[in-house]
């Protein structure tokens, strides 16, 4: 969808990246590490500053202690963690446990490993789970339970009790919870609780993030997992032979970076909540029924009130009508007919932009 943008000029609310650069002090650390000959591999695990700032990180906001040394796995992004950690995890046959929709790279990656996904699904408008549907997903081959909140491509910040329902069923059949945390600071209602710090959950769970959403800086690829030093060196044990180690001076400027993590958070979701409202305002005008997300830089229409009922076709005709590119929701589903209807837009634009997709929208 962003070449189809590219070519057609169109504005692009498809893939999520922000259009507007990180802060320059961040900036200016991976520019100061280049210079001063941060350039060759990196050790394996990461740099030894981005390992303990990932410490002192989950330690600070959320109360975990987690040895840099052993329990910390610097990676090319969420991404590669995902893919190392159900690589390094799963054997052939294995099954993996994920909410559906899911970000594409989580059924590609237990394909990697030999392993199925099996999709509890989110239903919309409200996009919550049915535990029974969970608890239905879960056979004897299943190892990995592949959690993501706040949630992409929802917009939903999992709650207490859905956290205790899925926290409940890993320790029930002693499953490894794999949690993609990516948004943890992009939250605008409710607060984002780390699957880890639930009862009985630290010894069982491999926390996943990445600097580039907190930070946008999403070229910059800089990841983590961290967890049990078991799980951990599953990961660092496929890492080593996908890519081994780089983006050194990135991973220098993300240890400093992450200290103002909350305070640049903070800043950052207050600025999107504002142009949450404003394309979610955008979109109503222009006659879609919207689903508010509660965190993430993604909003849901539904494009039945415009008088269509598939999110595929709307979206492969939206640039040639509207000079406007969205995501077909259903691309991210193992059941594409429960969200057939629905359109992924991203909001992480300007504001200037949001204005003017939201006035060609409203032209349709
Ligand atoms: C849920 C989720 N996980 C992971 C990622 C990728 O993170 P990274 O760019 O750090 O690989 C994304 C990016 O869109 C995402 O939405």
């Amino acid at each position: 969808m962003s070449a189809l943008a590219e070519r057609t000029g169109s504005i692009n609310l498809g893939q999520g990246f922000p259009d507007e650069d990180g802060p320059r002090e961040v900036l200016d650390a991976a520019a100061a590490a280049l210079r001063a000959g941060a350039n060759q591999y990196a050790p394996l695990p990461g740099v030894p500053a981005l390992r303990e700032a990932i410490a002192a990180h989950q330690r600070r906001r959320y109360g975990l202690a987690l040895d840099p040394e052993t329990e910390v796995q610097v990676t090319f992004g969420a991404t590669e963690a995902i893919a190392a950690a159900l690589l390094g995890l799963c054997d052939p046959g294995d099954e993996v446990v994920a909410l559906d929709p899911t970000y594409d790279s989580y059924a590609a990656g237990a394909a990697l490993a030999g392993a199925s996904l099996r999709r509890v699904p989110l239903r919309p408008p409200g996009w919550r789970f049915d535990p029974a549907e969970l608890a239905a997903a879960i056979t004897g081959r299943t190892r990995i339970l592949l959690l993501n909140t706040p949630h992409n491509p929802t917009g939903r910040v999992l709650d207490a009790g859905e956290l205790e329902a899925v926290a409940a069923a890993c320790r029930e059949h002693d499953l490894v919870a794999v949690s993609d945390e990516v948004y943890e600071h992009l939250v605008f209602e409710g607060e984002h609780v780390p699957l880890a710090t639930l009862a009985g959950m630290a010894e069982r769970t491999l926390t996943i993030s990445s600097i580039g959403k907190t930070f946008s800086v999403t070229g910059w690829k800089v990841g983590w997992a961290c967890g049990p030093a078991a799980l951990v060196a599953a990961v660092r044990g496929a890492k080593q032979f996908m890519t081994f180690a780089g983006g050194t001076p990135l991973q220098h400027a993300a240890a400093a970076a992450l200290g103002t993590a909350e305070a640049h958070g903070a800043r950052l979701s207050a600025e999107l909540a504002a142009k949450r409202d404003r394309l979610c305002a955008g979109l109503e005008r222009a006659g879609f029924d919207v689903l508010r997300p509660a965190a993430t830089y993604f909003v849901n229409a539904d494009v039945r009130p415009l008088g269509h009922d598939d999110g595929v076709a709307f979206c492969r005709d939206l640039p040639e009508r509207a000079g406007v590119v969205g995501i077909p929701t259903s691309v991210f589903s193992g059941d594409p007919e429960r969200v057939r209807t629905l359109v992924r837009f991203a909001f992480c634009k300007r504001e200037e932009v949001i204005d003017e997709a939201a006035e060609r929208l409203a032209r349709l």
